[in-house]
Parts: structure tokens; C-alpha cells; sequence
């Protein structure tokens, strides 16, 4: 933020509408346990440390997960919270929970990353004030792994991707409200917003330009048993 400047004004958008069918808890992943918490509630704990996030709205499965979720966000008194119903693609749970965000930036994160930490919050909303011609700031984290290319369905090596310059995209990942709507409309129009895996690739898709801030390697994806299990050992328990 240049000095002087009105700090701008940021809002959480949860993504927590998915069944978590990988995860086969029986319910929906957001309200699965990790550390005796259900995974939502750790987001809305480390939004509510995070300095810049003033309000949150959580995407939540339709049906009984609507108070599941309100319930959750009590517990928050000093964030603004609304619950929205989900839909039927993470895209378009984010679509339908941005129709209710009021402020310039808006930070989308997936439920099934409990393990971001408050810092990257703020570092996220801090970059896309200090940058003005950034659209979106992502967390993201060098690759690690060797990766290699497959001829789909085959099993068959085709080659060895280089790593050097490539990155695992994780959230929160942070927008200029104006242009993540104008992204997604164009999107939407073209048939191609439910395939988008993250918000970030709409904005690349419209030409615009998005940054990485670093993000730490234990801001895991909870996808399988094995991801809790691991993420149940970062939290120490
Ligand atoms: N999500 C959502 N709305 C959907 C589908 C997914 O808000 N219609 C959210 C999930 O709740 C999750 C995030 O998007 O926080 C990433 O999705 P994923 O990890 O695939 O979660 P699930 O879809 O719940 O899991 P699965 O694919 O195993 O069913
Ligand atoms: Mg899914």
C-alpha cells in the first residue's frame, strides 16, 4: 500500500459446498473433524486472526449443511458472515457466494485447506495492494516431485516435465472483485466456468496478470483419509 492510502477492504469467500466423496466420512468434507473441529471451522479461525479479512461468506452444501454452517460462523462475532447454498461445480459455489461480497477484494479458499495460516491471508490482500497491476494473487508452492507427461489411459511415460519454474496452486488466492465477475461472465458465456479448477485460471484466461506469493508446503489439500491423517500431525495432534 502506497503511504497515505486507504487500506483496501477484503472479504473471504469459502468454498465448502463439495460431498467429499474421496474422503468417504459419510457427510460433507467441511464438516469433517481434524483436531476435534470440523475442517471449515479451522479456516474461519485462521480468517478471523488474519488482520485485512473484515467479512466471510462460506459457499455450504445445501439442505441441513445451510446451519451447519451459520452455526460455525457464531463462533466468529467480530466477522461479518453469510452462508450461501453451493452449486453444482467449486466454480460456480464461488460464483454464487461472490454475489454477496460488498468489498474491492475478495480472497477464495477451498474448506479442504484448513492448515492456512493467517500470515498468507494477509500477505495475500497486501500484495494485490502494493501491486495495482495485479489482478490476482495466488499461494502457491514450488514443485518438489520429478513430474512426468502420461499418454492418458496408458500408464505409458511420454517424458519428464522440466520442474524449474512450476508451481502447485493452493488457496487462498486473492481478487480485484471487478475483474474476477468479468472473468467469470466471460467464462460462463463460453460454457467453460464448472471446469475451472481455480479462479486464478479464468483470470489468465482473460489476459490478465496474476501473481504467487509463497505459500507454506503445509497448506495441504484434504482430499483422502491419508491427507487428515497428515494434517492431524502439522496441527501437532
Ligand atoms: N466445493 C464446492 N462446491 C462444489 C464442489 C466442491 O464448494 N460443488 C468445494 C469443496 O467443499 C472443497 C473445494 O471445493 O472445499 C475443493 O473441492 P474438493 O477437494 O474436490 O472437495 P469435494 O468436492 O467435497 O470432494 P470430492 O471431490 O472427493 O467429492
Ligand atoms: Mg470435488
Amino acid at each position: 500500500m502506497q503511504a497515505g492510502a486507504t487500506p483496501l477492504t477484503a472479504t473471504a469467500v469459502i468454498a465448502a459446498a463439495g460431498s467429499g466423496e474421496r474422503l468417504g466420512a459419510g457427510g460433507p468434507k467441511a464438516f469433517v473433524e481434524l483436531a476435534g473441529r470440523p475442517l471449515l471451522a479451522h479456516s474461519l479461525e485462521a480468517i478471523a486472526a488474519a488482520r485485512r479479512i473484515s467479512a466471510v461468506v462460506v459457499a455450504a452444501p445445501a439442505g441441513a449443511g445451510l446451519e451447519r454452517a451459520q452455526a460455525l460462523l457464531g463462533d466468529y462475532p467480530t466477522l461479518e458472515g453469510t452462508v450461501v447454498a453451493g452449486g453444482p461445480s467449486r466454480a460456480e459455489s464461488v460464483a454464487l457466494a461472490l454475489e454477496q461480497v460488498r468489498t474491492e477484494l475478495v480472497l477464495v479458499h477451498d474448506a479442504a485447506r484448513p492448515l492456512a495460516p493467517p500470515a498468507l491471508w494477509d500477505a495475500v490482500v497486501e500484495r494485490l495492494e502494493r501491486d495495482p497491476e495485479l489482478a490476482a494473487v495466488i499461494a502457491a508452492a514450488p514443485v518438489t516431485d520429478t513430474i512426468k507427461s502420461a499418454e492418458p489411459g496408458t500408464q505409458m511415460v511420454t517424458g519428464t516435465v522440466p520442474r524449474e519454474g512450476l508451481w502447485g496452486a493452493q488457496t487462498p488466492q486473492g481478487f480485484r472483485v471487478a475483474a474476477l465477475r468479468s472473468a467469470q461472465a466471460a467464462a460462463r458465456a463460453q460454457g467453460r466456468l464448472a471446469e475451472a479448477t481455480d479462479e486464478a485460471r479464468l483470470i489468465e484466461d482473460a489476459g490478465e496478470r496474476v501473481g504467487l506469493e509463497p505459500g507454506p508446503a503445509g497448506n495441504i489439500k484434504v482430499t483422502t483419509t491419508d491427507d487428515l491423517l497428515v494434517a492431524a500431525a502439522l496441527l501437532g495432534g
